[in-house]
């Protein structure tokens, strides 16, 4: 292990900053074998989330001196990527050591946690360590650069907005805690959430300082090449630029490793393993930045960060002529993945890897960058041109060569050039298209002296428009050539239809879109320097690109004139805010290893529906370190359902399907022991993946009011299609279980992450064979489920518990992302019918709705949770008397769908609300009038005969109208329609009428545990489990009233099945209504029992009277709710399935870019009915949570299937949830004043899942402006209704010349045999 000891202990790494790895480091490692090829995060302990560098979670602050400047930089990088190795000389920041509960709260830590920014918490650490490190280089940082910084960090469940409200708590010009709109009826009831001035002040002369160890190093720097030995990778730093040249030679195939942002990513899901990696990081020569008078050099080493700064500073100090490659280079910095990405990538490695996507490539190949390669051999220069970037031999660079810098000319004058992506979100996300253009006049003209047009996104490298941009030379800058050349590159840059990535048709429009915008931009541009030049009437129409703003914090809620010490109804900081801020909240992966534990990893499926042959798992047995694998034939008890097997037998019905699993000392071994399992099959047949295809038939269900036909009601009728795609629950902490065997009585402890602790016990109990009341499940806290905790963890628990039971270890099973996607299934998606029969004022007389959703392999919850209650919920806010709603849950090869927030509401009521916005444009209507026309407006009964009182539905609808100023605004986004052909805006006004709760009495059912002890502090459990909603912060609240004691004498500890027995899953919004009043029983029978002591001693203390215990009063009590009635009829087609329904509206409003189909959201207004708020800042973070899952379901998530059926969308790479820049610019959530409802805890209301369904408004403002922007165009008014409202869907919708050409223009040659398509879309 040459020079590995003094190599590992120069990573100076301290106590106080929270690290303890550093002893792990200093001696000799455990595990020196896979040090070298180990990304930091598992010795750093972070929260482990995606594992690609595309979530944040894991972020970390790195902090190294400059050898050249010799200043101290600090940067975020994402730990799952940063190879332990390359932290030679750097000291890194965690969490922990940014502050602690034990010692100080950081700033940061404080104002995240109360304002309200942390939900499950999940997501906490890495969003401190982002805004932390921001406020090391910048103390008061501009909102742009708070924006910048947090771009790459994805948050689940809070929304976003109060995370941002936290930073701008820092900010130096703040839009602080605007006021909201005025509202009419607004009367005093506005108050803050949090008080800004009570926060501690940011003092940075109080952070930690740069370790001096470290910095006597750097004044010293170690030349000596250091070597790391692994088990099978080594790790080779050289000092010197000369010693890397003769490595390099020597070692020709090992790749140069500097950001790891691309070979990391290749080594984990590639599997790719390079035996030497080549680390230039110390060699400063690569990091060299020179300014000439016609251009800058720029070192390969530096980081897409620095040659961001680095290009900034150019375009400051030279003329605008000069900078136009700089400036286009800037605008795709400020997009191409995150900060933490940008500030580990280098530029050489960005250019090297010539991934297809690259965001820079095309924009340096239209520059005209040449690269400046050396080796022992000497230095020369190549450009960077097609051929390089096709990686032809002949223009590439020699294995033994490396590239030291970039040269970018200056442009000059008449020389334009521009650069344009697009992706399914504006931040964060590989681009779909890209492209960089340059043109060059003849001096005084408009005629075409040279021009280049590259193309990212479009083939398996950056493809050059050689050809067309050769054969336009010489043309003037018009119409006419405009045509022509958008013909010659439709056919030069051809995409086959089977091409990977799929949206051809929307590729190739982009293709002529952007070189639209390029002629546009550069009409304007030449309208500047000739004069008179005429421009035609559509550039004026033209608009440039949207820089995303930061929404301001305006909230308010209902405060209550109670007694000072009462904490319901007050917005009280989550219990656990501090803990997540700080880091030492412990989620299940946390628990330190126990003793003998052992790893387990899970063999899945590739065939969608396949007879298994034969598993051989001989191979995989003999990896060292492998202790056993577990097969269906180890499980003691019964193996799942008939038709929903735990380990697949002799049939599999999904890719994904659980086979068997491997258990290992390691998770590496346990992962490289899968691939060596064989497994042979016999495919079967019928394949089925769509609802559309599919012929099996599911149960079916339905309500019908009255099958009266619209003919004999006189009415007009339509009819129409909805297609609603599925979603990724894609909670932060994956599905994980830790089993413990105990030593007596075939014990188990469990500690899983579920929504359903319960749940996990039963099965496990019947997998194992052993009573219930040997198994014991824990759940501390839950890194979010939205419904994808409910069922699924019970799977993970009893394999895991197999293994347990079968090697007498403890195991733990922590899925991976990629493996999480792949198995557990989503939100259904959903086919809709509908018929509908109306007026010509927009009343409905009759509408009858079929909906089809897809169910997947297994039945799992899509007979109740989806589609039943789908069917129920359908008729959302309307009174429509002649009603039919028919559901059928269709069987197919996918993974089995599961519940998901909203259960099916979010999907049916989208045909629903589709079906009124058809009518509308039927009718000429504006379509808040139909809806308001057809809207329950006094006390009435629903479809299924439940009778309720829609005033409040009516008051937040008012409310919301009067709040976003909707008609004024309307009537404002019509006048900018009119001004804009390529940009249209849209708004709409959606209202709803959410049915909360089970449709079962049982599920309603709660218990709950007390316990005063005797020194007065109580201990409060309840069947809830805390997934980031707040309950147990909620149910101290009650306990706090009920018992009328400060909340800091009040703990919860855990759910526990041995506290809390025979729970029912926390889901379907009734959570803390049950348990509250669980709570509440408990915590008045303990009252009652201390009354006779009280009475005694009225004027005595809570621990005076506590001592009752001396006098023989038992002070453990257990609370009870025996639940909610409620029922339903099948046959009938009647009941009171609910117990009481959440009232809401929300107003949105959007812009649309017709010509890439992106949008931006510009304001969104919600009013929800939450009656007696328990916690008004939980509740608003639940709706604001919701109202962003619900934008991401009907905008971008978008779940790809193979035609084979695999899941290509297995992580945030390819699957978008909504990133902090997708927040609405203008974002305002008020509750509606006191209403009261006697049935629930203080009247509360249940609010996790409703604000889900309000995300559509921003999808029908989205088809609002498609609506405009056909209108205008004169294409047909109906079109089918997609969600999401991708750009690619906006795209095509806003159909024009572009897309007729796209259609013209044939594709290139199919291939002989019928084309399969790359994806199917689910
Ligand atoms: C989450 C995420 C999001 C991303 N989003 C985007 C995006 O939106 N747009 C986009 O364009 N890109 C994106 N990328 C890709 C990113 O830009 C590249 O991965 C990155 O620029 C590669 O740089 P690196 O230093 O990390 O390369 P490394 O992974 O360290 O190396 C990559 C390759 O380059 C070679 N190499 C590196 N330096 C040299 C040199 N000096 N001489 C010779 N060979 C060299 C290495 O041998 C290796 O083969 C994303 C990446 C991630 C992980
Ligand atoms: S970015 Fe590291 S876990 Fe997601
Ligand atoms: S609080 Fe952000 S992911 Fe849960």
């Amino acid at each position: 292990m040459k020079n590995s000891h003094s190599y590992l202990a120069a990573i100076l790494l301290r106590a106080e900053w929270g690290l303890s790895v550093i002893l792990h480091l200093k001696g000799s490692p455990s595990s020196p074998g896979t040090l070298n090829e180990q990304a930091i995060w598992p010795f750093f302990k972070k929260p482990y989330a995606c594992g690609r560098g595309g979530c944040g979670a894991c972020t970390v602050m790195v902090s190294k001196r400059d050898p050249t400047s010799q200043e101290i930089r600090h940067f975020s990088v994402t730990a799952c990527l940063v190879p332990i190795c390359s932290l030679y000389g750097a000291a890194v920041t965690t969490v922990e050591g940014v502050g602690s509960m034990k010692t100080r709260l950081h700033p940061v830590q404080e104002r995240i946690a109360k304002s309200h920014g942390t939900q499950c918490g999940f997501c906490t650490p890495g969003m401190v360590m982002s805004m932390y490190t921001l406020l090391r280089n910048h103390p008061q940082p501009s909102e742009e650069q708070l924006l910048e910084a947090l771009g790459g960090n994805l948050c689940r469940c809070a929304g976003y907005r109060p995370i941002l409200a936290s930073g701008k708590t820092f900010c130096l010009v703040s839009r602080g805690l605007r006021g909201h709109p005025q509202s009419k009826n607004d009367g005093d009831r506005r108050s803050k959430l949090f008080v800004k001035e009570e926060f501690q002040p940011l003092d940075p002369t109080q952070e930690l300082i740069f370790p001096p160890e470290l910095l006597r190093m750097t004044e010293n720097p170690e030349k000596r090449t250091l070597t790391f030995h692994g088990e099978r990778v080594t790790w080779i730093s050289p000092g010197t630029f000369k010693d890397l040249l003769e490595l390099k030679a020597k070692h020709p195939e090992a790749p140069l490793i500097l950001g790891n942002t691309s070979l990391g990513p290749a080594m984990r899901s590639k599997g790719c393993l390079y035996p030497i990696l080549l680390s230039p990081a110390r060699i400063s020569e690569l990091n060299v930045v020179s300014k000439t008078n016609d251009g800058l050099t720029i070192g390969a080493g530096c980081s897409l960060a620095q040659v961001k700064d680095i290009l900034a500073e150019r375009v400051s100090e030279l003329p605008e002529e000069k900078t136009q490659t700089y400036r286009a280079l800037l605008k795709h910095l400020k997009s191409l993945a995150s900060q933490q990405i940008r500030n580990m990538a280098s530029l050489g490695g960005h250019i090297i890897s010539r991934h297809s996507y690259s965001d820079l490539n095309p924009i340096l190949a239209v520059g005209n960058a040449t690269l400046n390669l050396t080796s022992e051999e000497g230095t020369r220069r190549i450009p960077l041109s097609e051929h390089f970037l096709a990686g032809l031999a002949s223009a590439d660079l020699k294995p033994e060569e490396i590239l030291e810098s970039v040269y970018i000319p200056h442009s000059q004058k008449w020389e334009f050039v521009s650069a344009f992506r697009q992706a399914q979100c504006q931040q964060n996300a590989l681009p779909d298209v890209n492209a960089g253009m340059r043109v060059l006049f003849k001096e005084g003209t408009d005629i075409i002296e040279d021009l280049s047009i590259t193309y990212g996104g479009v083939g398996a490298a950056t493809v050059s428009a050689h050809k067309s941009c050769q054969q336009l030379l010489g043309r003037q800058w018009d119409e006419l050539m405009l045509d022509e050349a958008c013909r010659r590159l439709l056919d030069e840059v051809s995409l086959p239809g089977w091409a990977p990535g799929g949206r051809v048709e929307f590729k190739r429009t982009l293709v002529v879109s952007f070189f639209f915008k390029f002629y546009l931009q550069v009409l304007q541009e030449l309208k500047k320097l000739i004069k008179p030049f005429p421009v035609p009437v559509s550039a004026l129409a033209f608009m440039g690109s949207w820089q995303h703003k930061l929404p301001p914090s305006s909230l308010l809620f209902v405060d209550s004139h109670q007694p000072l010490q009462d904490p319901v109804g007050r917005p009280v900081m989550h219990l656990s805010g501090l803990k997540h801020a700080t880091g030492e909240a412990e989620f299940c992966d946390d628990i330190p290893m126990v003793d003998k534990e052992l790893c387990m990893a899970l063999v899945t499926s590739t065939r969608a529906y396949a007879k298994i042959i034969s598993v051989d798992l001989s191979e995989a047995l003999e990896i060292p370190g492998v202790v056993d694998v577990i097969t269906a034939k180890d499980i003691p008890g019964i193996n799942g359902t008939k038709d929903d097997k735990l380990l697949a037998v002799d049939e599999v019905l999904c890719v994904g399907q659980i086979i068997c699993a491997v258990v290992a000392e390691t998770d590496v071994q346990a992962k490289r022991a899968i691939e060596k399992i064989k497994i042979t099959y016999e495919e079967l047949e019928p394949i089925i993946f769509t609802i559309e295809v599919s012929r099996v038939p599911g149960l079916s269900y339905k309500v019908v009011e009255s099958e009266v036909p619209c003919k004999l009601l006189n009415a007009r009728l339509i009819q129409g299609e909805v297609h609603v795609g599925g979603q990724e629950h894609f909670y932060m902490e994956t599905q994980r279980v830790l089993v413990i065997p105990k030593t007596e009585d075939k014990e188990l402890d469990i500690y899983v992450s579920t929504q359903d602790p319960a749940h996990v016990q039963k099965t496990v109990s019947s997998t194992l064979n052993i009573p219930i009341n040997r198994i014991t499940c824990h759940v501390k806290r839950v890194g979010g489920g939205f419904g994808g905790k409910i069922g699924r963890p019970a799977v993970f628990g009893a394999i895991a518990a197999v293994g347990a039971l079968k090697t007498g270890h403890p195991i733990r099973l922590v899925l991976d992302r990629e493996d999480d996607m792949l198995i557990t299934g989503g939100r259904h998606p959903l086919f809709g019918k509908y018929k509908v029969g109306f007026m010509n004022n927009g009343r409905i007389k009759a509408l009858d709705i079929e909906c089809f959703i897809n169910g997947g392999c297994t039945l799992d919850d899509s007979e109740l949770s989806s589609w039943k209650f789908l069917i129920l919920k359908l008729e959302n806010a309307y009174k429509i008397r002649n009603l039919r709603f028919r559901g059928r849950a269709c069987l197919t090869n996918l993974p089995s769908n599961t519940a998901f927030r909203g259960f099916g509401f979010p999907q049916g009521t989208l045909v629903t609300e589709s079906c009124i916005t058809a009518v509308a444009a039927k009718c000429g209507l504006p379509p808040e009038k139909v809806r308001e026309k057809n809207m329950y407006r006094t006390v009435d009964k629903t479809i299924y005969k439940q009778a309720f009182n829609p005033e409040s539905l009516i008051r937040c609808w008012n409310e919301c109208l009067d709040v976003s100023s909707f008609h004024n605004r309307r009537k404002q986004a019509e006048e900018f329609n009119k001004k804009n052909y390529w940009k249209k805006r849209g708004v709409a006004v959606i209202p709803m009428k959410f049915s909360v709760g089970f449709a079962a009495t049982s599920y309603h059912q709660a218990a709950a545990l007390v316990h005063i002890y005797t020194d007065g502090s109580v201990l409060v459990t309840h069947g809830g489990n805390e997934l980031g909603q707040g309950i147990h912060t909620k149910m101290l609240q009650v306990a706090s009233r009920e018992l009328k004691i400060p909340m800091s004498h009040l703990h919860i500890c855990e759910t526990s099945t041995a506290m809390v027995p025979n729970t029912i899953a926390t889901a379907a919004s009734v959570g803390a209504d049950i348990n509250g009043k669980a709570v509440q029983n408990a915590c008045q029978i303990l009252l009652k029992r201390l009354e006779p002591i009280i009475k005694k001693n009225p004027e005595g203390t809570w621990e005076e009277w506590v001592t009752a215990f001396e006098q023989r009063i038992s002070l453990s009590a257990t609370g009870y709710f025996r639940g909610y009635k409620a029922f339903m009829d099948w046959e009938k087609g009647e009941g009171d399935p609910f117990p009481y329904y959440v009232y809401g509206a929300a107003c949105s409003e959007v812009e649309i870019d017709c010509l890439t189909g992106a949008h931006k959201k510009i304001r969104t207004d919600i009013v929800m009915d939450a009656c007696c708020s328990l916690n008004p800042a939980i509740d608003i973070g639940q709706i604001e949570g919701a109202f962003i899952q619900g934008m991401g379901l009907y905008t971008t998530e978008e779940l790809k299937y193979s035609p084979e059926g695999v899941l290509y969308s297995r992580g945030p790479d390819e699957y978008k949830i909504p990133t902090i820049s997708d927040v609405p610019e203008e974002f305002n959530v008020s509750l509606l004043p006191s209403s009261q409802t006697p049935l629930t805890i203080y009247s509360s209301k249940g609010l996790g899942e409703s604000g889900m369904f309000l995300g559509s408004s921003v999808f029908f403002a989205i088809t609002d402006a498609v609506a405009a922007a056909r209108k205008e165009r004169d294409i047909a008014e109906d079109f089918t209704v997609k969600s999401p409202a991708t750009p690619e869907w906006v795209r095509m919708a806003c159909a024009d010349r572009f897309t007729e050409m796209v259609y013209i223009c044939p594709l290139p040659l199919e291939p002989p045999s019928h084309p399969t398509p790359w994806a199917i879309f689910k």
